[in-house]
């Protein structure tokens, strides 16, 4: 199993670091525009092999397509990160030219494989992976609410006092400020409802932080996160490579799912051998419903600013 990583800065380099240490791919190829920038990660991290475990080999490229065919999944984290104070939207003038090269640069060299989209304004680049490779609906994913809902469940754990084994929950909508959606009312600690536990003005906080939780590592760190981007990208990339048909929050194209059509904005999926295997319609109460509408309309006025 050989998988890209385009893109060496701290998110690639997080996931293609992940990926070796769960050690289920033969080939991780890291590819970067900086000259001698992927080898160097490449090389750091492949000297970790025997300390960490793993058989996994990593080579790293400059620009060099061709050492990325045959790729079973690509992962696209090339662009610019956010600074503090700066929305992901704000990212699209310059991420949008180069996920729409990076992408039909991929599918020359590996006509099969799965794209998974973790540029920013994440959503929109799904959706513009789409116009710009025609690939079916099931081999593109973009990856949002996988890591949205891991800062949810630690928002979780953290109000509950409560390990993190014990926490279960989802966010959906877009991957934004004011698009994610918290489903508080389905999450669980231990399969009990986390409202047994916590009011409701705590479960508010809890949505609250969540929803800003890049912007609050952003503001920390002067750039965006990578530990947590890069570790819910490698249990993606694993539920697909080991066709564990794990259910993710994952961006997805829509065609009347959720009542919504022509757009990416994340919902449940299953991720298996073949992507995404099946888009879950979740029976959302009228209040979520609401807010996945009203999220979309975030996602289509970004997506608005391609044309
Ligand atoms: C984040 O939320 C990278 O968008 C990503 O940290």
């Amino acid at each position: 199993m050989k998988i890209t990583v385009v893109g060496a800065g701290a998110v690639g380099a997080s996931c293609a670091e992940y990926i070796a240490i769960k050690n289920f791919a033969s080939e991780v190829v890291l590819l970067d525009i900086k000259e001698g920038f992927a080898e160097g990660k490449a090389m750091d991290l492949m000297q970790t092999a025997t300390l960490n475990g793993f058989d996994t080999k990593i080579t790293g490229v400059t620009n060099d397509y061709s050492a990325t065919a045959g790729s079973h999944i690509c992962v696209i984290t090339s662009g610019i990160p956010r600074k503090p104070g700066m929305t992901r939207e704000e990212l699209i003038g310059i991420n949008a030219g180069i996920v729409q090269n990076v992408a039909a640069a991929l599918i020359e060299q590996s006509p099969e494989t799965i794209l998974v989209v973790v540029s920013n304004p994440m959503d929109t680049m799904t959706y513009l992976a789409h116009k710009v490779t025609g690939l079916p609906k099931n081999r593109i994913i973009g990856m949002g609410g996988t890591l949205d809902s891991a800062r949810f469940k630690y928002r979780l754990a953290e109000a509950l006092g409560a390990p993190s084994s014990d926490i279960d929950g989802m966010v959906i909508g877009g991957h934004s400020d004011t698009g994610m959606i918290p489903l508080t009312r389905l999450a669980t600690r231990s399969s009990v409802p986390v409202s047994a536990f916590l009011s409701s003005e705590r479960l508010d906080q809890v949505r609250e932080a969540t929803k800003v939780g890049g912007a609050t590592l952003t503001k920390l760190l002067g750039t965006s996160a990578w530990y947590a981007p890069g570790a819910a990208v490698s249990s993606l990339v694993q539920s697909i490579a080991c066709d564990q048909k794990k259910m993710m929050p994952c961006s997805t194209l829509l065609s009347g799912e959720y009542g919504l059509d022509d757009i990416c904005i994340g919902v449940p999926v299953i991720l298996g051998r073949n992507g995404i295997e099946e888009i879950v319609e979740l029976e959302l109460d009228d209040n979520e419903r609401a807010h996945l509408a009203e999220s979309a309309e975030g996602v289509r006025k970004t997506n608005d600013l391609l044309a």
